[in-house]
């Protein structure tokens, strides 16, 4: 990892309560963003965000309650203030890009109580172009070994009520669907009974982050947190009267409190990402930013890839995971024993995948339901002790898969669904790492599908929180990369761990072939770009050419086929899904793009795009500087203008257009799409339809 600039400067330390105005603020490196901090009368902290000259977040608290103490709330002094600039230029190992702008005005004020028991707290803010970062830490001190927080108090006192794009504040899961209403209509509770999801817990009218949202004015804002590390995950509590937003902890009713910790500890950044324009929000790298640098070298074991999956297959019902054939998705609707579906992880079936990924450019195979224990987890219940992650099924030959794909070129990724026992996954971990080490597999799929044992444990509690870390964390010294389903919210740990490769953590694919509400509508992806995905990577699982989903009568997807194609460069991952059955792709025309489109980028640019209506993306591949463009739209069609001029001038391109068809429509065309080849300059401009539930797709190959 290089650091190719970097330069800290501390401007001005005073030292012992100076509380001048213009000492307590700090503003971004092109001052458009300036952050205000000050204190109440009573002595009460709060920060305040204007940008480009109008506020964006009106005074707003900052407190903490805990067990067996006093509150920190108010009575409170600045005892010191400490301003930096900071520059730097880091290398992403793979990422949208290569090279990212580090560079930020940080301002940290220490906080003393005037009275007993007086306690210290230092805030940070640093105040980026692209947004702002603050978190509080908890110094050594005399007399306070550990702090149980019972609630973080941070509010975010917004200027109105602005349209906001959301999903319920869930304690487990973040796989709903988005909303988008102004504040004021924020219902967060009636979503409490997701048909869909086997753990939901929705205790407030919160909202899970990213959240994003647009002012009156246009500006657009996106709240989240970055690092979360030893702490809960933060829900955001809505006000809907008085349009402000206030941190919820996701707590443990097992242990009975938030947070513990050991002084001295720092808490995650709470974010707030602004742009004038939609695009903005993703081309922002605020978030990986926030977080400490690579620790762990470069990891030459994992390189980003196309993969293909034993998976779908399950999910459309044609195969099981477990060995009787009881394991269906069906059966895991319904629960009856599907009989006459057979076993999908077997060598044969495996084999035929690795021959039809090798042959293709794609160099993964995701094999699910390999090893026994599926046959016992019905109903979500009986979950601990079922999985080992080491035998395998009798028509299952773990050693000849590997030793088949290796051969051919492809690489067996491993699958851990833990149902959401993380004890017994943890009691594994030693077993299941030392097989993938033994047979040179360097990628694992995990899983926490259910309710968290033991009962009261949530997936974004710091209890979860610590024993995600501590899966990445083994996972690294085995050389092992990891993409976690039902995961904990990304935060951009990917930047100190970049074994961190993707993760779900919103509606997936699979929602479409199982989904009880008619699967995701065609507004979902055009959200995800502009709320999820700026958390990070998403194994979204694009792909699907067969839309109508034959088995399932009653689901469908609704995109049309070029949108399919088009998800490969607008949602992000570093391991991107060929998810599709073999004999679907076999022969197809469309099938070129996804052998040719890139997963690792020198650079990407967010061309158009406004939240929950359309994106257009533009990503140079790293190496090769072929150029891929993705554009999606939800259910309205529309011309997407796009200027080539990102392109190196001088240059011709040849490019492979794969567009919707005149008549296409995702309801009930969806497979009409044209393929047109014509050389492009950075001097060319083009108007691009996409139907209904459409996309765009075009690659760009360097003519020689
Ligand atoms: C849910 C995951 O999202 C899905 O991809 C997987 O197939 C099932 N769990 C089984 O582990
Ligand atoms: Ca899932």
């Amino acid at each position: 990892m290089r650091n190719y600039t970097q330069y800290l400067l501390v401007l001005l330390v005073i030292l012992f309560g100076c509380q001048a105005e213009q000492e307590l603020k700090t503003s971004s490196p092109d001052g458009k963003l300036i952050v205000n901090f000050d204190l109440t009368p009573e002595g009460e902290a709060q920060y305040s965000v204007s940008y480009d000259g109008q506020i964006v977040i009106e005074p707003s608290g900052m407190a903490f309650d805990f067990q067996g103490e006093p509150s920190f709330a108010s009575n409170l002094q600045v005892q010191n203030i400490q301003k930096d600039m900071f520059s730097e230029t880091w290398e992403m190992q793979w990422g949208e890009q290569r090279e990212v702008q580090n560079e930020y005005n940080q301002l940290s004020v220490t906080l003393k109580e005037q009275e007993a028991p007086n306690r210290t707290i230092i805030v940070h803010f640093k105040a980026y172009n692209d947004g702002l970062g603050f978190r509080y830490e908890f110094p050594e001190q005399e007399g306070l070994e550990e702090l149980i927080i019972m609630d973080e108090h941070t509010e975010f006192n917004l200027t109105g009520d602005h349209t906001a794009w959301w999903i319920p504040g869930d304690w487990d899961i973040y796989e709903h669907l988005y909303h988008e209403t102004p504040i004021s209509g924020i219902n967060a509770t009636e979503y409490r009974d997701d048909p869909n999801l086997a753990a939901t817990y929705i205790p407030e009218n919160a909202v899970n982050t990213p959240v994003t949202m647009r002012t009156a004015d246009g500006l657009h804002l996106s709240i989240h947190e970055a690092n979360l590390t030893d702490y809960a995950g933060m829900t955001l509590k809505v006000d809907t009267e008085n349009h402000n937003l206030k941190s919820n902890l996701v707590g443990s009713d097992r242990l009975g409190y938030k947070v513990k910790r050991s002084l001295p500890f720092v808490t995650p950044w709470r974010t707030i990402q602004i742009s004038e324009k939609a695009a903005g929000l993703i081309d922002s790298r605020l978030i990986v930013n926030l977080n400490e640098p690579n620790k762990l070298g470069t990891i030459d074991w994992f390189k980003p890839m196309k993969y293909m999956g034993i998976w779908w297959e399950m999910h459309l019902g044609n195969s099981t995971w477990d060995y009787e054939g009881s394991q269906s998705m069906d059966s895991w609707q319904d629960n009856p024993l599907v009989s006459g579906v057979k076993h999908g992880a077997t060598t044969e079936n495996a084999k035929r995948y690795i021959d039809f990924a090798a042959a293709n450019n794609i160099t993964g195979l995701l094999v699910e339901g390999w090893y026994t224990g599926w046959d016992r987890w019905i109903g979500f219940e009986d979950r601990e002790g079922v999985f080992d992650f080491v035998t395998e099924y009798p028509d299952y030959d773990i050693e000849e898969v590997v030793r088949y794909g290796r051969e051919k070129g492809v690489e067996l990724i491993m699958h851990h669904e833990t149902s959401a026992a993380p004890r017994t996954y943890e009691q594994q971990l030693d077993t299941a790492y030392t097989l993938m080490k033994n047979l040179g597999i360097h990628s694992v799929k995990t899983g926490y599908v259910g309710k968290i044992i033991p009962k009261g444990e949530y997936h974004h509690g710091q209890w979860m929180v610590n024993h995600y870390r501590k899966v990445l964390e083994h996972a690294a010294a085995q050389e092992v990369a990891v993409n976690a389903h039902e995961p904990i919210k990304a935060t951009g740990i990917r930047r100190t761990y970049p074994n961190a490769i993707a993760r779900e953590g919103l509606r997936g694919q699979e929602f479409n072939a199982w989904a009880v509400d008619g699967g995701n509508p065609p507004e979902h992806l055009p959200i995800v770009a502009f709320t999820r995905m700026l958390a990070g990577p998403i194994d979204f699982t694009p792909g699907i050419f067969e839309l109508s989903l034959e088995p399932k009568p009653d689901n469908q997807i609704n995109t049309t086929l070029a949108q399919q194609l088009a998800l490969y460069v607008v949602i992000y991952s570093p391991v991107q899904m060929a998810a599709d059955l073999p004999e679907n792709y076999a022969g197809h025309p469309a099938f070129q793009f996804i052998r040719d489109v890139g997963v690792n980028w020198e650079q990407s640019i967010t061309l158009d795009g406004e939240v929950g209506d359309y994106v257009l993306i533009a990503r140079e591949e790293r190496d090769t500087g072929h150029w891929f463009v993705g554009g999606i739209t939800d259910e309205n069609p529309r011309d997407l203008d796009i200027s080539f001029d990102f392109l190196p001038s001088g240059k011709a391109f040849i490019a492979t257009i794969y567009r919707d068809g005149e008549n296409a429509h995702y309801t009930n065309n969806p497979d009409d799409y044209v393929i047109e080849k014509r050389s492009i300059t950075s001097e060319d401009q083009l108007t691009l339809s996409l139907a209904a539930g459409g996309g765009v797709a075009i690659s760009l190959v360097v003519e020689e």
